[in-house]
């Protein structure tokens, strides 16, 4: 199997890794060399990791043996699946999926990791509705059991069935649902990250205090702010936009000050400073 990623950041970089990790031949594209190069360190040190705790099959230099790294989408013409991770936005992901419907053999699936935008319409700018699915990774990608499997309107059983085969393949569990927007993980996660923001704006308690009650009075591994700075401000902003949008319901509007953080470059640990800083 030709497993393709669209993408090497912090989402694409993961997929290629464990794709690589799986036996699977990878290729991985992005749009400049150092954003190829970026995600190259990265997928390094997670590969010296997990080999230091015994967590590899094979050395980390065979794993990365398997990664053709590239910026021509060219590359992707014989992949058999190819999974889509750029910037969470709608037109820029419906120009992308243009491109691969026209690249990639015919008989290939193209999948999206979008976090919430319709499966459906990203599947019609692809031309080929039928082979094109949302398989949605969580972050870190190494480490997280979940892949969200989410249908569009016209997505084949046979992708389905390919596709969850594939995130099987890759030691992941996944688990189906139906296109809504922000599907199940965002649609509940987001809305309560948002809430924590509000809560900094409104001055209800000090962003490590929010973090530590969340952390020790309900047991999750990391605090809200703590994790929407881990996934990226921006991509907490775009979800919530496609939540206010998609479903209309007021709470879902995202927090001006998650908004005003975005607008000042603020976008967590990618850019060095979110609510903490990483610098
Ligand atoms: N690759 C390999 N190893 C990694 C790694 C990676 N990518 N990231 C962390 N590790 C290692 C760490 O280096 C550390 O190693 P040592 O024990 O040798 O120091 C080990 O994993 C454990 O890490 P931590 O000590 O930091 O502790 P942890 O127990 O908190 O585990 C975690 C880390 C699994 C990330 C945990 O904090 C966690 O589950 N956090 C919540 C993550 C989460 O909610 N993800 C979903 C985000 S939402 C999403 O993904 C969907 C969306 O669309 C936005
Ligand atoms: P990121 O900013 O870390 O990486 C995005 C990468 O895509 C960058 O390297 C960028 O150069 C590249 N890119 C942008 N436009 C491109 C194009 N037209 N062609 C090729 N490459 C392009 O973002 P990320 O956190 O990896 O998120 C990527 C996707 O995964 C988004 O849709 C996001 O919603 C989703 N997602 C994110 C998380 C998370 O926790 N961050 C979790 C699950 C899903």
């Amino acid at each position: 199997m030709k497993f393709g990623v669209i993408g090497a950041g912090q989402m694409g970089g993961g997929i290629a890794q464990v794709a690589a990790q799986s036996g699977f031949d990878v290729v991985v594209q992005d749009v400049k060399q150092e954003f190829l190069a970026r995600g190259q360190a990265t997928i390094e040190k997670s590969l010296a990791k997990l080999h230091e705790k015994g967590r590899l099959t094979g050395t980390p230099a065979e794993v990365l043996g398997r990664i053709q790294f590239t910026t021509n989408l060219q590359d992707f013409a014989d992949c058999d699946l190819v999974v889509e991770a750029i910037v969470e936005n709608e037109a820029v992901k419906a120009q992308l999926f243009r491109q691969l419907g026209e690249i990639v053999k015919p008989e290939g699936i193209l999948a999206s990791n979008t976090s919430s935008i319709p499966i459906t319409s990203l599947a019609t700018a692809s031309g080929r509705p039928e082979r094109f699915i949302g398989m949605h990774f969580m972050n870190p990608v190494p480490l997280m059991a979940l892949v969200e499997v989410i249908r569009g309107y016209s997505t084949s059983d046979e992708t389905a069935q390919k596709v969850t085969e594939a995130a099987r393949q890759m030691s992941k569990t996944p688990v189906e649902c139906n296109d809504y927007p922000g599907f199940v993980s965002n649609r509940i996660l987001m809305p309560m990250l948002n809430e924590a923001i509000q809560c900094v704006m409104e001055g209800v308690a000090e962003p490590e205090a929010i973090d530590q009650i969340m952390k020790l009075g309900m047991n999750h591994p990391m605090g809200p702010l703590t994790l929407a700075d881990f996934i990226g401000l921006d991509t907490c902003l775009a979800i919530m936009e496609v939540l206010h949008q998609g479903l209309g319901d007021d709470k879902y509007r995202p927090s001006p000050l998650l908004r005003k953080m975005v607008q000042a470059g603020l976008l967590g640990r990618k850019s060095g400073r979110g609510f903490y800083s990483y610098e």
